[in-house]
């Protein structure tokens, strides 16, 4: 499905760019002014989603022209390709078969000539007998106790996803066990959260695709270790130490029982993994009914997304919502602010989903794109945010576009929190869209007012730019269902973007080059070896570091 054209010759670019310079000139308020039934037009509801963009700087031409784009990039072709577990990775040479995990057990998924599904069931199966046994106390450490607290070790994706979820959904945890997660290579992360522990009622999770990551590997090894110093016998590791990934051999030979073993595939991505048995860490904290409720409400999306025509597409539409900033606006970074605490690491872990899979420039096809891709993505929940960096939102020459996430009902109702929260959420959508001019200070000013003349000369300082685009996601409680369609909903809007940027959303070489020096400096370092034949910076940095630091 190479492009016929580069995405910058194609006409459709360019009626964009026009469509861009005729738009600039324009506020959104007079868009609304223009057109009232602009919420209605711009607006979806879906499930239990209400997603409003009527506060961005686009109208109905601009829109079709997008989809236009979307269609001369081939995107329903390649949602298909997707969906027939294609290997469109292919730099990888692997499909891109998420969706397949959280497919009802009646679907057939079919990649590499095989209907998938019968594993995956038999998976999610196997997680539930464990999940079980686990909290019903029926699975012993080697002394005979319960399990009571369970450590994952991992990173990146078997971290984000599910450390994200088990915040999430505190509402829905059935403490059963205390969950913790380790995922940085600093001793500090680990020790502490060992401290206090007992290695007789601990369970040690290790979440590694590839069982090969440098931090998760040391950090699993680290763990063992202080499990045997009051264990002593390997054999009792078998009661303490599983792993989910999908090298078995490596997991084996770190000294996990086969039957510990969590399998994944090779075609689900390291940040796409949340779905397979990466969730273990999930469902021992909410529940196995939970953990199925949260691919329940990824596969709802995951249809909406399939068969929903383009202009009524949420991840469609935030996805040429997004190019549309990033490529005729010339905006290179996007904010995420959840208004619900419980989402406080949405920002992180869509920060892995989007720049990991789209931070890239080299095309499918070898050459450098000759346009910008993915944004800086970065945020924070409010009302938090807003005594942070809101003033930057509100008043630097940066625009940036922003993305409100809030759930209308709370499982914490407490006073008129939460109408408080909206109305915060509400205010700031409005304000960072209508902006206020230096007449409307002045006209605010009463000449009567002590203050009037100190209040004249500072009115510029009071004025905001406006026209600040915006969308709203509207959920209206915040379940495991409606969780799980989140983050799909946020999954798609990435492959879309990556298809019209014709790049692989679905490799991660650029992590590449720094493990690999890091492999020669870290042996250089614990050996006190040799440090020279670097640039003089990394030279003086590492020869520093071995004056100064204290044995171990
Ligand atoms: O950062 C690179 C990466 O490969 C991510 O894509 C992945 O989520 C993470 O490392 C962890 O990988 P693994 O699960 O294989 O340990």
């Amino acid at each position: 499905m190479e492009q016929a054209l580069p995405l910058e010759k194609k006409t459709v670019w360019k009626n964009l760019q026009e469509h861009k310079k005729r738009l600039e000139k324009i506020n959104i308020i007079e868009l609304f002014n223009n057109n009232p039934s602009r919420f209605k037009q711009c607006s979806i509801q879906q499930g239990e989603f209400l997603l409003d963009f009527s506060k961005n700087r686009i109208d109905e031409k601009a829109l079709k022209e997008l989809i236009k784009l979307a269609d001369s990039c081939h995107l329903p072709a390649w949602m298909n390709q997707m969906k027939a577990g294609h290997n469109i990775n292919h730099t990888e040479r692997r499909s891109v078969f998420h969706i397949a995990l959280r497919a009802p057990a009646d679907q057939e998924m079919i990649t590499d000539g095989r209907n998938v599904v019968p594993e995956i069931q038999q998976e999610l199966n196997k997680m539930e007998q464990f999940v079980k046994k686990i909290h019903e106390g029926e699975w012993r450490g080697y002394s005979g106790r319960k399990i009571t607290q369970v450590v994952n070790i991992g990173i990146g994706g078997s971290d984000l996803g599910p450390y994200l979820a088990t915040q999430s959904l505190r509402p829905y945890w059935l403490k059963k066990v205390e969950m913790h997660f380790v995922s940085n290579l600093d001793g500090a992360q680990l020790a502490l959260t060992l401290e206090g522990m007992d290695p007789e009622t601990t369970l040690f999770i290790i979440a590694s695709k590839s069982f090969a990551t440098l931090e998760t590997i040391y950090e699993a090894q680290t763990a063992r270790e202080w499990f045997l110093e009051k264990a002593v016998e390997h054999e009792h590791i078998q009661h303490h130490f599983v792993a989910l990934s999908s090298n078995v051999q490596k997991a084996t030979e770190f000294g996990i029982a086969a039957d510990n073993i969590f399998r994944m595939w090779d075609w689900v991505g390291g940040r796409y993994s949340l779905w397979s048995s990466i969730g273990l860490s999930i469902a021992l904290t909410i529940g196995m009914d939970n953990f199925r409720s949260i691919l329940a409400g990824a596969h709802e999306m995951d249809k909406h997304f399939f068969e929903a025509d383009f202009r009524h597409n949420i991840p469609v539409i935030l996805a040429l919502l997004g190019i549309w900033y990033r490529n005729f606006f010339d905006y290179n970074t996007q904010a995420i602010l959840p208004y619900d605490s419980l989402l406080h690491l949405l920002p992180s872990y869509l920060q892995q989903l989007d720049m990991e899979s789209n931070g890239k420039h080299i095309k499918r096809n070898g050459a450098s794109a000759n346009y910008a891709t993915g944004p800086i993505i970065w945020g924070e929940t409010g009302s938090n945010g807003q005594h942070a960096f809101f003033q930057f939102l509100h008043q630097s020459d940066t625009v940036v576009p922003v993305d409100f996430i809030a759930s209308i009902n709370t499982h914490y109702p407490l006073r008129d929190h939460q109408s408080l929260l909206f109305s915060n959420l509400i205010a700031q959508s409005e304000a960072l869209m209508k902006g206020r001019n230096l007449d409307e200070v002045l006209e605010s000013l009463s000449p009567d007012s002590p203050d009037y003349d100190h209040q004249q000369l500072i009115a510029r300082y009071r004025t905001f730019r406006g026209n600040t685009p915006s969308n709203t996601l509207l959920i209206n409680k915040l379940t495991p269902h409606n969780f799980g369609a989140l983050l799909a909903m946020y999954e798609h809007k990435i492959f879309v973007q990556g298809v019209i940027w014709n790049i692989n959303s679905f490799d991660q070489w650029g992590v590449e080059l720094g493990k690999e020096l890091a492999s020669h400096l870290q042996r250089d370092l614990i050996h006190g070896l040799n440090v020279e034949g670097h640039d003089p910076s990394t030279t003086g940095l590492l020869k520093h570091y071995l004056k100064i630091s204290e044995p171990s």
